[in-house]
């Protein structure tokens, strides 16, 4: 299977390119130090069409595919992982809307998503249920022909600025994981209602924060596929997003070689230019060699997922390792900068800081290795 991108995919790479050196990444730096939502800049995204690029033509997306998907949330990344993040978790709710809905849901949340200009969100982890996802003690319990919700969720991106998101909760406590539902929940619904707001090591502009239900009523029609699949839900949305948050690693590992490339020109030391030392110039090659991997292994899960191929193993396996790549990579673009490196007036720091969550959200590496595991040995 080849990651050759089309003529297309090229095009549309160099138009994002563009786009985010002239609008992202002058935002960058500013987003990281007040650590405010870039509203505007998710305008920007949704009048590119950004915001919808998966949502089919007939219900106001882009209907582009899979590999779009990555290089839109690859592209920004490089510039600024906040905008990158954003918009990867804001199309797991069309996502999962396209996938799980019913007619009038699709009717009802895709366009606005798309070209509405409204932001979607994902509620799964609680203070006690974060790897161990179906432990959810959010509760859902019937009353007529509403849910009426109770229960507190945490770290959840976009959570404070979403128009509407998909909760999972519990609809029958009695059958545990398969007792959970998801149930889409609009901004302003009585009884919800937004609690501490995350102060962030990185990806700070992405607003984290805490959702509190309190005898929350939500329609049943907001029920997103059957009650009890809500676990499934998840980790078949989670299967998707998590080549999203290998493209946001990715993105910003190609934005720290660069960095590092263009700095150890320029730098001299011992009377000629950082890069012809040997030592550094190993460096660069590990970072690159780390990257084109990353990049193959991004690349052939989407379009597996594209392909309606199974895809949980390449997902886990790629977010795994562009996380650690990301990781590993704007530290050692960092070390190449030297002092320099470890001063805010570099963006190095800022891309180590942001680089830490890819390894921890939508699943730690340590969660996607007993994912891989249970693949590879059964
Ligand atoms: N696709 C479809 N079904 C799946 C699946 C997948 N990828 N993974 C599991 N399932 C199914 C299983 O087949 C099983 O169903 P059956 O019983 O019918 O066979 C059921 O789900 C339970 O599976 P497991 O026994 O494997 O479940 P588990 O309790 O052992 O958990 C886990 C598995 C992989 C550890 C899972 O809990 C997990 O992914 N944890 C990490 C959670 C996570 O990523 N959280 C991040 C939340 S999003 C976020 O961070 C917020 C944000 O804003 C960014």
């Amino acid at each position: 299977m080849s990651i050759e991108l089309t003529k297309s995919h090229k095009f549309f790479k160099k138009f994002l390119k563009e786009f985010a050196e002239k609008e992202i990444l002058s935002l960058a730096k500013e987003i990281d130090e007040t650590g405010n939502f870039p509203k505007k800049t998710f305008e920007k995204l949704s009048k590119l069409g950004l915001t919808g690029i998966h949502t089919p033509l007939e219900f106001g997306g882009a209907g582009a595919d899979e590999i779009a998907k990555v290089i839109a949330v690859e592209e920004l990344s490089k510039k600024c992982a906040t905008t990158g993040a954003i918009l990867s978790i804001h199309l797991l709710f069309g996502e999962l809307i396209k996938k799980f809905g019913n007619e009038n849901q699709k009717l009802k949340y895709l366009p606005m998503m798309s070209e509405g200009g409204k932001l979607g969100a994902f509620a799964l982890t609680e203070p006690n249920a974060g790897s161990d996802a179906g432990s959810v003690k959010t509760i859902a319990i019937s009353d007529g022909d509403h849910y009426v919700i109770n229960g507190t969720k945490c770290f959840i991106t976009g959570g404070g600025q979403a128009e509407s998101l998909v909760l999972i909760a519990s609809t029958d406590p009695s059958k545990q994981l398969k007792g959970l539902s998801a149930i889409i929940v609009d901004k302003g619904t009585p009884g919800f209602s937004i609690g501490k707001i995350e102060d962030k090591m990185g990806i700070r502009g992405s607003e984290t924060v805490e959702l509190i239900f309190e005898n929350c009523r939500v329609p049943k029609s907001n029920l997103l596929g059957k009650e009890g699949e809500g676990f499934k839900i998840s980790m078949i949305g989670l299967d998707g997003a998590r080549i999203g948050v290998g493209a946001q690693a990715l993105g910003i590992a190609e934005g720290a070689l660069e960095e590092a490339i263009k700095y150890s020109k320029e730098r001299s030391q011992f009377g000629k230019p950082i890069s012809s030392f040997q030592g550094i110039s190993w460096y660069i090659a590990d970072m690159a060699t780390q990257i084109e991997a990353a990049k193959h292994m991004i690349y052939y899960a989407a379009r597996l997922k594209q392909e309606g191929k199974p895809h949980s193993k390449e997902a886990a396996m790629c977010k795994y390792f562009a996380s650690e790549t990301a990781k590993f990579v704007t530290d050692k673009a960092l070390q190449i900068h030297g002092g320099y490196g470890y001063m805010k007036e570099y963006p190095l720091e800022r891309m180590l800081r942001d680089a830490k969550i890819t390894e921890i959200y939508e699943g730690t590496s340590e969660i996607h290795k007993i994912v891989i595991a249970k693949h590879v040995i059964g």
